[in-house]
């Protein structure tokens, strides 16, 4: 029989502790094989397995092994559908298996502040609860086949420049609420093998150095089991790394297990504590290893899966006078260096070394559809060339439709880097423009990671938006131009009309040692809700080649005391004459916001019907779903009141509602000081009546009766309450004459009530 983990760390010497901390070189763990300890590898993911055999390095310069590219997570989001994400997940784990990776470093679930970061193509979404649920699946696919993933980067990571040093300051309440939801949802609901830090100090301590973000909430509040393993290269003092929670450095780093030797030596790291990391390092190791499965994967059949996922994922963002679907007999001008060279995936660690990149200029080809093919601008970069733009122009002119293949240049977009601005190449743009002029149906088709300002979008006829949809990209976009398949992807985030609308745009990207999240929680729609402003498409925005209809939404308690296993229901029926997959999305609306988003997405469910065909979906609300976390009391409570349920087609094509009132669990605690105002004092339903009395005698009524007409005037009665109200309880000292003890033992008089009642 093995021993436990416990016993074989037990039998370790310091030097080999201190080794296993860190990785044996850039992708390789410790082994101590005189203890059965074997030796694995961790590689990069999310969306394909980047195994290195050669030379190494985290930047995506030199080459991995060839592997299948599935979409980036810009696209697979889009999906709105858990289900993908466990298959993609699946595969992932396969290959793994085939490939003997034991930890593949993925999913990213860092929430997209700004269009701007380079990394953006990485991560989900801009809602934490669609990132949690979907990184929850991916997570679930991969761990399937007993290899680990590893939820990446914990946290608050949401730019590239000055990645290593600038320290994200954002409060409390918004990390909770939202930048660490997408780490805690897959952590409750599918138990990742490795967390792996961020590069970031969060308000001003290393991630990997924060005992608030790695041992109060990952490991007490959320009960993360597994192991934390550094970005790479990140560590910044490795003891107090260790001592905070942070297991495992990657790459192997011979100098610091020297540090860390020394400082259990010199009792400034305790043996408890070092024993407990590697505890959690050879767990995952014997995982693996005791658990391999021999597998081979189908490498065309993995292609054809990418292939098949990027048709889910394509979002149909306009769709104008019949643009789309093209039909057979529609002579089609191919134009952009995308429709040849599609960009299916960004720059930096993530970049697979994908073999078989479908085009939409050889699919349609290979399906039979009338196309010719002009060029007009490169897809690598941002030339001008005449030629190339008057051919295409004239190809446009004299076709009966009009596809531009249009999106960013790799360079543009990566790891490492943010963008400077929001719009695409100026050639495409002019391109797109011209083309407009000669063509009545123009149709773009958008390759990018992250929104770009779309100024055409008035004059185009349809917009076609595939992200970076992995290998399988131009055989997914040829389908759904022709109505081989039908779109059903939703957006994941906000497409503004420009940079400057974004929230975090005043802030971003600061100075280079602080990153301060200035706009709090209102980040995406949350802010461009409650700003009421237009926005370019919507959160949550995808059309489809048939039509759905939403019955009344129901709920199966009006009134509840305790929120939890609340359900809504709604009849979804496909009215059109094709089939079709819808995502319908729940939002809860607390009816008097208050300090907190006007709705916030709350549930999705993607159905997939037939022409005529309905299905009741249901959505189960947790109490989280109507929470909020309040630093007062350190936790997440249900404040009192109306929510309404909104089911809809996008955040902003609200379709049918239901209400629901809650009598919140817990309130937040109230004591009355003297620096409380008369305002806060009336918003207490027990002390109302007893401050009413004495404003009635002492305050407003008074001033009625002495007051003149002109004095009136300037001040009425309402005036003089309302300023009334914001003054603190001290204040009547110097306003009403009332004495400090006096006050005090009213402050106390008044708590008293409060805790009575
Ligand atoms: C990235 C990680 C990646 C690691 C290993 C880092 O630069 O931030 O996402 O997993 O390199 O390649």
């Amino acid at each position: 029989m093995r021993r436990s983990v416990s016993e074989i760390v037990a039998q370790m010497t310091l030097k080999e502790k201190a080794s296993m901390c860190s990785g044996k070189d850039f992708w390789r763990l410790e082994s101590v094989r005189r203890l059965g300890v074997p030796q694995v590898m961790v590689a990069d993911g999310p969306h394909g397995l980047r195994k290195q055999a050669g030379e190494a390095d985290h930047l995506g310069i030199n080459d991995s092994i060839p592997a299948v590219c599935f979409p980036t997570a810009c696209a697979s989001a889009a999906s709105f559908d858990r289900n993908l994400l466990r298959q993609l997940g699946e595969a992932l784990g396969q290959e793994c298996q085939a490939e003997g990776v034991a930890v593949l470093l993925g999913p990213a679930v860092n929430i997209k502040r700004s269009p701007l970061c380079g990394r953006n193509f990485e991560y989900f979404s801009e809602d934490p609860y669609l990132t949690g649920e979907l990184a929850a699946s991916h997570v679930a696919g991969v761990q399937s086949w007993n290899v680990g993933a590893c939820l990446k980067h914990f946290a608050a990571n949401n730019q590239e420049y000055h990645r290593q040093v600038a320290s994200s300051q954002v409060d409390e309440r918004t990390l909770r609420e939202i930048y660490l939801p997408g780490f805690e949802i897959p952590v409750r609901k599918a138990q990742p093998w490795a967390v792996m830090t961020s590069y970031n100090p969060v308000n001003g301590v290393y991630a990997g150095e924060n005992k608030h973000l790695l041992g109060d909430i990952l490991r007490r509040d959320w009960g993360f089991k597994g192991f934390v393993v550094s970005d790479w290269g990140a560590v910044n003092h490795r003891v107090n790394s260790l001592k905070a929670g942070m297991d495992l450095e990657m790459p192997g780093c011979r100098v610091t297990d020297k540090e860390i030797e020394r400082a259990v030596l010199t009792g400034r790291l305790s043996m408890k504590t070092l024993d407990e990391a590697v505890r959690r390092i050879v767990a995952a190791v014997l995982r693996f290893s005791e658990h391999r499965s021999p597998a081979v994967f189908d490498r065309q059949a993995h292609h054809d899966l990418a292939a098949a996922m990027a048709e889910q994922c394509g979002v149909l963002m306009k769709n104008q006078g019949g643009a789309l679907p093209l039909a057979p007999e529609d002579r089609v001008a191919l134009i952009g260096g995308f429709a040849k060279a599609p960009r299916c995936q960004g720059g930096g660690s993530s970049h697979i070394n994908a073999t078989e990149v479908d085009d939409a200029l050889s699919w349609a080809q290979k399906l039979g559809f009338k196309t010719e093919y002009a060029e007009g601008f490169s897809a690598v970069s941002d030339g001008r060339d005449e030629a190339a733009l008057d051919e295409a122009v004239r190809l446009a002119g004299a076709s009966d439709a009009a596809v531009v293949f249009a999106g960013l240049p790799d360079s543009w977009e990566s790891e490492g880097y943010d963008r400077r601005h929001m719009r695409l190449p100026a050639c495409q743009l002019e391109l797109i423009d011209r083309v407009c002029a000669v063509q009545k149906r123009v149709i773009v088709v958008l390759h990018c990671g992250s929104p770009v300002e779309l100024p055409f979008a008035d004059k185009v006829g349809a917009i076609l938006c595939m992200y970076l949809a992995g290998e399988g990209v131009g055989q997914a976009e040829t389908r759904l131009l022709w109505g081989r398949a039908n779109p059903s992807g939703k957006l994941p985030e906000t497409w503004p009309m420009r940079l400057q609308d974004n929230p975090s745009y005043l802030y971003w990207p600061g100075d280079g040692r602080t990153a301060v999240y200035g706009e709090g929680r209102f980040v995406g729609y949350r802010y461009y809700d409650k700003k009421e402003l237009g926005v370019r498409f919507a959160f949550g925005h995808g059309l489809s080649y048939t039509s759905f209809a939403y019955g009344p939404l129901r709920v199966s308690r009006a009134r509840t005391k305790d929120v939890e296993g609340l359900t809504a229901s709604i009849e979804i029926t496909n009215t059109g004459r094709v089939k079709g997959s819808e995502a319908v999305q729940l939002y809860v609306a607390p009816e008097k916001p208050g300090d907190r988003p006007l709705q916030e997405l709350r549930g999705f469910e993607k159905v997939t019907l037939a022409p005529g065909e309905k299905r009741t979906v249901r959505f189960k609300l947790p109490g989280r779903a109507f929470a909020v976390y309040s630093e007062t009391l350190g936790g997440w409570y249900v404040p009192q009141g109306g929510y309404r349920l909104l089911a809809g087609a996008s955040s902003r094509d609200v379709r049918s509602e239901a209400k629901v009132w809650v009598q919140g669990t817990r309130r937040l605690p109230f004591k009355v000081t003297m620096n409380t105002t008369l305002g806060q004092l009336m918003e207490q339903e027990k002390l109302r009546p007893l401050l009413q009395k004495y404003l009635d005698q002492y305050g407003s009524g008074q001033a009625k009766t002495n007051q003149s007409a002109v004095a009136a005037e300037a001040m009425n009665e309402d005036m003089q309450n309302a300023t009334m109200y914001e003054s603190p309880v001290r204040a009547l000292r110097s306003f009403g004459g009332v004495g400090s003890a006096r006050l005090q033992a009213a402050v106390w008089y008044l708590n008293r009530k409060l805790k009575k009642s």
